[in-house]
């Protein structure tokens, strides 16, 4: 056998493979921008992959192929002994920080760039450039000739250290720019960490019982100053660009918002969140507008940053010795704080779950003073380790609950509590009814197993059923209900309807006050009231575990009266909308529940009427979606039985779906003559056969679902409404024969995820009606809520949208006309419904 010659000077590689190298590593780079920076992708994985593979075989039998932009160099793996230090051609300043969190802030570095330009108030204003202070770790990028050669971090800011090795794993960071040839190009910019990256990563520690990171910005820091970059294969970072270091033979343009762009052109991530502004007043629109979408951009900022955007301005500006006097930061208030633990205590959910909550010494975070923070569970609290008397992090972002998502383990005080054992410390037993505590095999929460019998448990599912978005009992607040259930008065949401107006006067609350005859008798009608509700209504607010309104409504949509729904089989669950095993499950045991149905039955007797459909089988039910159910089903009850259909390969289920479109077809088919599809037929045959599967495909069959290709007789949906089929046939891709098939909520829900991007429409999903009578309002808001949007009933940064009728009090109008919400009339919010366009 022949040994390879190894490539050297007297033996290059030939050719050919230098050739083919490097059209691999062109045709991988532009397939990773449009991926990774893009995130429009023209090449299948697979074909990505196996390009990927032929150079990386081309590097291993001609080492001297490897180039410094190829990617096979992204792949982590190489182990450094420790970091070069890196002497910055061009130091890496910091920027001065506004900490005024108000809109001042912009107009105090408005007045000191005026100043230092010396103009005075006849002089026109400055141009600025405005964009996201991204909360990660600053890099200086180092192409030479197009191709990255150095990746630096910034150190004190004259010296840094070489993270090249880990800097080349980094997906969205070129290794090679496009069309730039310039001897020296130094890129600035932020590498930081996704929050649904940094989400996904916590998920693999706690699957593998590791130690959970703390948050992006520390887990992006701590993944670059790495030794072993095989560290780094489990991170995904990412990267924007916001600057420029050293240059040599490159045109810089005469703008910064210029330079973003030229940077974007050559390849590297820059953020579309940015704007330029001629005076101060932009800016403020600016941080606000951030402000109302922080929370929801996939990244977390600490601020916004405002440069003056003329180079030539800013060179007259000039620097101080650590900052440029032509740029600063204006930041939001810190989402993360720390405090001191003083105690854990154990909350009882609706149902039944305990949850350790952290009472903290006050601290003001996020905004407000927050004196308890969540610690999830038990599982949550023994990984971060946290003991009463530690210091914690608590971090409060948006309308999330505060949680605890740290300890500062160096202030540990040597007095600090024991490890945190939710069992020991409860002694078993709940804390509100005395009931057993258990936690089931694979659940990560402990739940008390008092059901109804725990008050807890009862106050929360009385309050639960009587929401405005539940049943809707006006009136019956949260004090109200303590006192009910604490008298013993109401033992389940059913009691409700036995109430008298004499049950109630007079009831002592907490505080001390007592219910009056007017309160009382109002509280009464409402209940009342109550009992005409509709089914998707009195489905959520049973509290179902997992069903949530969404589902509420499929479900009743799907099986049209509560008598349907409380016979329900173990499996008919799965075949609604979005319903998955888990989800399915929680229904059936639901009502599998003595307790539960004899509280159903009891509020059926007390009159509540919930309105009855005919089963809508909208559901032409996909018999392949029953067959993949079968399987998953199938593998998650008996592991040690999924050998059955765990070899069953997807094309071998969609061969028996091409042959068969029912479950009666291919029970009663003729055998296969290929004997591995009829081998996997006996096995789907016995399963049908099975009583819970023939119940499930009975019931179905009665409630009108139909198999397979869409049956028009057999679709028990009303019509679509005609103005909407004509948008979504001139609009959509939908066939005639599909729309027969589509609700209306389908189709609004496509018109409102296809709408043309309209800055306005895009700030968010909120609406908010005002003026409207209560059916009119009801029917907006189910119109709105079917298009995928957010009812809210309050005016704020963040609403996209306020619909105002014909009553319509002033002070909403101005509020939203203040806050930059744009405000329609009906006939404006239909035609957004119907273009994705907003015209005030
Ligand atoms: S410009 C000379 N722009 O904030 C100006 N910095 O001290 C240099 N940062 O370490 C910075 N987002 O890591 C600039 N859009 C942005 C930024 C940004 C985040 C970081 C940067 C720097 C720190 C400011």
């Amino acid at each position: 056998m022949s040994v390879p010659l190894a490539d050297s000077l007297d033996n290059p590689p030939p050719a050919a493979a230098v050739e083919r190298a490097a059209a691999l590593r062109a045709t991988l780079n532009h397939h990773a921008h449009l991926y990774y920076v893009l995130d429009a992708p023209t090449l299948p994985d697979a074909e990505y992959d196996r390009l990927f593979q032929e150079l990386q075989a081309l590097e291993a039998s001609h080492p001297g192929l490897r180039a410094p932009d190829s990617p096979t160099l992204r792949v982590g793996g190489a182990v450094l002994e420790g970091f070069t230090p890196v002497r910055h051609a061009v130091p890496m300043l910091s920027i001065r920080t506004e900490t005024d969190t108000t809109a001042n802030g912009a107009y105090e570095f408005d007045v000191r760039v005026r100043r230092d330009l010396k103009l005075t108030e006849n002089d026109a204003s400055v141009e600025y450039s405005a964009e996201l202070k991204f909360d990660g770790l600053a890099i200086n990028l180092r192409y030479e000739y197009g191709v990255l050669v150095l990746a630096a971090t910034r150190g004190d800011g004259e010296t840094g250290e070489d993270v090249t090795t880990n800097v080349r794993t980094i997906r969205q960071i070129p290794l090679r720019l496009v069309d730039c040839d310039a001897p020296v190009l130094e890129v600035r910019g932020e590498i930081y960490m996704r929050r649904d990256d940094f989400e996904r990563l916590n998920e693999l520690q706690r699957t593998k019982g590791g130690k959970a990171y703390v948050n992006p910005r520390n887990t992006a820091a701590g993944a670059i100053r790495q030794l072993d970059s095989a560290a780094l294969n489990d991170k995904r970072l990412s990267f924007f660009a916001y600057g420029l270091g050293a240059v040599q033979g490159w045109d810089v343009p005469s703008t910064h918002s210029g330079l973003l762009d030229a940077l974007a052109h050559l390849g590297l991530p820059v953020c579309d969140e940015r704007t330029v502004s001629t005076g101060v007043e932009g800016l403020v629109r600016f941080h606000e507008r951030i402000a109302g979408r922080r929370d929801r951009l996939p990244f977390d900022i600490d601020g916004v940053v405002y440069k003056v955007n003329s180079r030539d301005l800013q060179q007259r500006l000039d620097w101080t010795s650590r900052e440029p006097k032509w740029a600063v930061a204006h930041k939001y208030p810190a989402q993360e704080q720390m405090t001191i633990l003083l105690d854990i205590d154990i909350q009882v959910g609706r149902t039944g779950k305990l949850t350790p909550v952290a009472k903290l010494q006050p601290v003001y975070v996020g905004g407000t003073t927050v004196s308890n923070a969540t610690l999830h569970n038990e599982g949550e609290a023994r990984r971060k380790d946290v003991r009463i008397g530690d210091t914690v992090i608590v971090r409060r972002a948006g309308d999330v609950i505060p949680e605890v998502v740290a300890v500062v383990i160096e202030k540990r005080p040597v007095n600090v509590g024991e490890p945190f054992d939710l069992y020991k410390r409860l002694e078993g037993k709940c804390p509100a009814c005395g009931s057993s505590i258990l936690r089931e095999e694979g659940e990560v929460d402990w739940r008390c197993t008092g059901g109804l019998y725990c008050p807890d448990q009862r106050k929360q599912a009385v309050t639960h059923f009587s929401q405005r978005t539940a049943m809707n009992i006006d009136g019956l607040g949260v004090e109200i209900v303590d006192a009910l259930v604490d008298r013993g008065i109401v033992q389940s949401p059913a009691d409700l309807f036995n109430l008298t107006v004499s049950d109630l006067v007079g009831l002592r609350l907490a505080g001390g006050s007592t219910l009056q005859l007017l309160s009382a008798t109002k509280l009464i009608l409402s209940i009342e009231e109550a009992k005409n509700t509709s089914l998707a209504r009195l489905i959520f607010g049973l509290g179902i575990r997992h069903v949530g309104e969404a589902t509420a409504k499929a479900l009743a949509a799907f099986y049209g009266s509560i008598e349907n729904i409380m016979s329900t089989s173990e499996w008919t669950p799965c075949f609604v909308n979005d319903v998955g095993v888990e989800v399915c499950r929680s229904i059936f045991s639901f009502f599998q529940e003595s307790q539960n149905i004899s509280v159903l039955r009891k509020m059926l007797k007390l009159g509540v009427s919930p309105e009855q459909n005919q089963p809508s089988a909208q559901n032409v039910v996909d018999f392949g979606k029953m067959l993949r159910l079968i399987k998953q089903i199938d593998m998650s009850i008996s592991p040690k039985r999924s050998g059955l259909l765990e070899g069953v390969a997807e094309v071998r289920i969609n061969r028996l779906v091409g042959l068969f479109s029912s479950p009666a077809s291919l029970v009663q088919g003729d055998a296969l003559s290929d004997i591995d599809l009829e081998n996997t037929r006996q096995i789907y045959l016995n399963i049908l056969r099975s009583p819970s599967w023939a119940r499930a495909i009975e019931e179905l069959e009665r409630l009108g679902v139909s198999w397979g290709a869409l049956n028009e007789d057999n679709r028990g949906i009303a019509p679509m409404n005609e103005k909407l089929r004509r948008i979504l046939l001139s609009k959509s891709d939908f066939s005639e024969v599909q729309l027969k098939s589509m609700s209306d909520a389908e189709g609004w829900a496509w018109v409102y995820r296809n709408k043309k991007p309209s800055s306005k429409a895009s700030k968010g999903s909120e609406v908010c009606f005002t003026g409207f009578g209560v059916s009119e309002r009801a029917a907006l808001e189910a119109r709105a809520s079917d298009a995928g949007l957010r009812v809210v009933t309050s005016v704020t940064k963040g609403l996209m949208l306020l619909v105002a009728g014909s009553n319509a009090g002033p002070a909403k109008t101005k509020r939203a006309k203040e806050a930059g919400v744009s405000v329609v009339d009906v006939d404006g919010f239909n035609r957004f419904l119907e273009t994705g366009e907003l015209q005030d």
